[in-house]
């Protein structure tokens, strides 16, 4: 062999060798995530590089309406298109499940002009192979353009793309079943909590409140998705330990004798062996614990183990701060709320006195007055003027409890105007249901 042509068939190889590396590498990454979003954003990604294209579009197939759906093409990233699954190169794959490979995409009819038309995008070259999972169904269509360095796809580019889709194809099913799995773990946890809530109508929509206050404490302090998630269903089942107190003593109006207290006390340790019957999964094992523990105090004084201080799971020391400000917000039907200087005095109070954690106070003190007011009427504001809830959204609390604790002195007018504005929000004026004398 001539040695051109030898050192140009060793380059060939070498420039083989590297391509499959780089697919070899794509397949173990799928293998990372199981976010959907995230997958097919990384698939996309991937698949463009190692197949040398110029862009690329992964699209899910919805037997049921029969349309093609895609959240990642690039450029227009993380926007969902829908379209029938019969329109343009894409659909036929979908449709026949055939590899379509076409060198000029506006000589061929089926080639559908109106994606080129609105970005100003230049199809030339397409290669479009289907994805099929382990069942042999079609689950959808990758679609790369304009190969870089030829003017077409060639064989081995099919062969390449087929082997990437096949694995997509596997990732993105196993991204949906978790997806369906923790939907479904959700929904349940949901149901139980709800339940709950429904059968105390005194406390009605408590869990679900104490979870929403969780949740933005936790959103301040940085949380991770996965973190709120576990967060999500700590505090959606803080109180399902009640379940097991007698309704006599839950519901009783008025003042609990000390063994009535210590019976409802009970409900947190309820909790704990309640929850330690499911199933967790990795990551979630210790919702039981962080459940159990929002009445634990850090000085070691709260119930129903006595743990102190790091000892409660943080998310327990987060949803006690949630619980006590839904305690003492609710209404009652012998009581209207607490007068609002007062509940942010008890928190301070209580973190003053090493009983729940400061910085979580402060995390909660972050949050803006509009959060507040949506949570505390369960989203139902329409009662609250729009301006009122805008200028609600530019105050953080603690921006607040330093103009209230300073009412008597030097406000401005409109510091006194928002002032009087949350008031009148607190105590639902808009509504009529005021009660005299708060
Ligand atoms: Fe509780």
């Amino acid at each position: 062999m001539p040695e051109d042509e030898q050192k140009r068939s060793y380059e060939e190889l070498e420039r083989e060798v590297a391509r499959y590396r780089a697919a070899y590498e794509v397949m173990r990454a799928l293998g990372g995530t199981l976010d959907l979003d995230e997958l097919l954003d990384l698939i996309i990604t991937r698949i463009t590089e190692v197949m040398e294209a110029d862009r690329s579009s992964l699209f899910l197939i919805d037997w049921e309406s029969e349309e093609l759906w895609s959240k990642v093409a690039q450029g227009v990233r993380f926007m969902e298109i829908r379209f029938p699954m019969d329109l343009g190169l894409a659909g036929a794959v979908a449709t026949s499940g055939e590899i379509l490979n076409i060198p000029d995409a506006y000589n061929d009819q089926r080639f559908n002009q109106d994606f080129d038309r609105q970005t100003g995008y230049r199809t030339k070259s397409v290669l479009c192979v289907p994805m099929t999972n382990k069942e042999g169904e079609r689950i959808g269509v990758i679609q790369v353009l304009n190969k870089k360095s030829d003017d077409a796809f060639d064989d081995e580019d099919e062969e390449l793309l087929s082997a990437l889709a096949g694995q997509a194809a596997v990732a993105v099913e196993n991204s949906r079943l978790y997806e369906d799995q923790k939907k479904s773990f959700i929904s349940f946890v949901e149901t139980l909590s709800t339940a709950m809530d429904a059968r105390d109508p005194i406390t009605a929509g408590h869990s679900s409140r104490v979870t929403l206050y969780s949740l933005a404490i936790g959103e301040v302090l940085g949380y991770s998705e996965k973190q709120l998630e576990v967060l999500n269903a700590a505090a959606l089942l803080h109180d399902i330990g009640k379940i097991g107190v007698p309704e006599v003593i839950l519901f009783k109006d008025g003042q609990l004798n000390d063994e009535e207290y210590k019976i409802i006390q009970t409900h947190a340790l309820h909790s704990l062996n309640i929850l330690e019957k499911i199933h967790f999964v990795r990551g979630q094992k210790d919702i039981p614990m962080m459940s159990a523990t929002h009445h634990e105090r850090l000085d070691g004084s709260g119930y129903p183990l006595g743990l102190i201080g790091d000892d409660i799971p943080e998310a327990g020391r987060v949803i006690a701060v949630s619980d006590i400000f839904d305690a003492i917000t609710s209404r009652r039907h012998y009581r209207d709320r607490m007068e609002f200087i007062k509940v942010l005095r008890i928190l301070d109070e209580e973190s003053r006195k090493n009983q729940i954690q400061p910085e979580f106070v402060s995390a909660f003190k972050n949050l803006s007055l509009d959060r507040i007011v949506k949570i505390l009427e369960e989203d139902n504001t329409e009662l609250v003027p729009g301006e009122d809830m805008e200028l609600f959204a530019a105050v953080t609390l603690g921006e607040f409890q330093q103009l209230i604790e300073n009412e008597e002195g030097d406000l401005s007018a409109d510091e006194r105007d928002l002032v009087e504005r949350f008031k009148c929000a607190y105590d639902r004026c808009h509504d009529g249901s005021r009660t005299d004398g708060n």
